[in-house]
């Protein structure tokens, strides 16, 4: 074998072996697409009873996303949102006589609808419309 013959051999190879990684870096993003499947209709995300108990409902994994609901059986309208600050990504507390969610990392704050009331934060949470049915608690993305 020539010495000509050998380097494009050697070319030829590496191009092939390095095609399968730059397909997968080329493909889609599939944290959107898992984000996209999550469902549209009401889901439980509790009991009426553990709503009552303390009068909030925080639950990580729902099936669609982190919920935290505020109120009781008797609130004639819930708030529910995710609780996952828009700015970083820490979890929200909601401050009862405030009335007001707000961040432990950097001090943002919103509104029960979701709203930013104070920043850093730019954009406003992600809110579910809630419901009691019988004892469960359901939402649904809005
Ligand atoms: S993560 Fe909430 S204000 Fe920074």
């Amino acid at each position: 074998m020539k010495r000509r013959d050998f380097f494009n051999w050697v070319g030829l190879g590496l191009l092939a072996s390095s095609l399968p990684v730059a397909i997968a870096a080329c493909s889609s993003d599939t944290t959107t697409e898992a984000s996209s499947t999550k469902p549209k209709n009401w889901q439980k995300v509790g009991t009426k009873a553990g709503l009552d108990k303390t009068g909030q409902l925080l639950v990580e994994k729902s099936p669609v996303g982190p919920v935290l609901l505020v109120g009781t059986s008797k609130t004639k309208n819930l708030i529910a949102v995710d609780p996952t600050c828009t700015h970083k990504g820490c979890t929200l507390a909601w401050k009862a006589k405030e009335k007001k969610l707000v961040c432990p990392c950097h001090g943002a704050e919103f509104g029960g609808d979701g709203k930013v009331l104070k920043g850093p934060a730019q954009e406003p949470l992600k809110t579910y419309t809630a419901k009691i049915e019988g004892n469960s608690v359901l939402v649904k993305p809005i």
